[in-house]
């Protein structure tokens, strides 16, 4: 009797297991992996980063107040920004990650970049990331970016939840999160080792349910 038991409670786990696994599948929607997910907005236009968009890319990333917070290498050279976009896109190649560079609608002017990254099937989260060059800031763009970029997370992707990992000095950012409706989820100490200093994390994230179309 008591094998009996133990019998159907592991396969009840199993068939949990796979239940769990088709979910996954069907919950995250694969096609955008296969055709990249351009967005539109009203001034905006978020298109497949390439490694074409490098020399913008180096032009940003060795910006030393753009890199302020960013606890990652400043592109020193050309080379470094390649590598940077070969990353992603062999990142997007396995599926894990989307890398769109933000371009003005009109002129198709280079903005800057924004990412959803470490796509979670098992839990339906992933991580958002996001980068203006100077010239751009205080003007709404990151907004009405990650507006759309939250908006395909949820809506079409098939996500739950994005998180969003910031420098806690990185006031900019923590704001912006706050305006899109992100709470703060944790204060991790010293989690992050960046050249030989030990940093602070704070985790931000946003709940579908709780994604206001604003
Ligand atoms: C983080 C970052 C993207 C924020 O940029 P931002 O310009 O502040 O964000 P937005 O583009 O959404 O602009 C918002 C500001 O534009 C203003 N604004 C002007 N016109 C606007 C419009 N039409 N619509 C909305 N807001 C507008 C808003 O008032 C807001 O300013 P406020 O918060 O002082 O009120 C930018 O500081 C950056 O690239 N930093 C360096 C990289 C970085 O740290 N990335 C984050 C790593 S975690």
């Amino acid at each position: 009797m008591v094998q009996c038991s133990l019998g159907l409670q592991k396969a009840s786990a199993v068939l949990y297991t796979a239940a769990n696994a088709i979910l996954a599948f069907v919950m995250i929607n694969e096609k955008y992996f296969e055709e990249f997910p351009q967005l539109k907005t009203e001034r905006l236009l978020l298109r497949k980063q390439e490694l074409k968009d490098a020399p913008h890319l180096q032009q940003m990333r060795s910006n030393e107040q753009v890199m302020l917070y960013m606890d990652s290498d400043r592109h020193e050279d050309i080379k470094a920004s390649e590598a940077f976009i070969a990353r992603n896109l062999e990142s997007y190649e396995q599926k894990t990650g989307f890398f769109w560079d933000i371009t003005a609608a009109e002129t198709g002017n280079y903005l800057g970049d924004i990412i959803l990254r470490k796509i979670d099937r098992t839990n339906f989260r992933a991580e958002i990331g996001y980068t203006l060059k100077p010239d751009y800031w205080g003007r709404g763009y990151m907004k009405e970016a990650m507006r759309a970029v939250i908006s395909f997370g949820f809506k079409d992707l098939g996500l739950h939840s994005i998180e969003a990992n910031i420098n806690p000095a990185n006031t900019t950012s923590r704001e912006l999160l706050l305006k899109m409706g992100f709470l703060k989820e944790a204060f991790f100490r010293e989690n992050y080792n960046y050249n030989g200093r030990f940093l602070d994390t704070e985790i931000y994230s946003l709940l579908e349910r709780d994604f206001i179309q604003q």
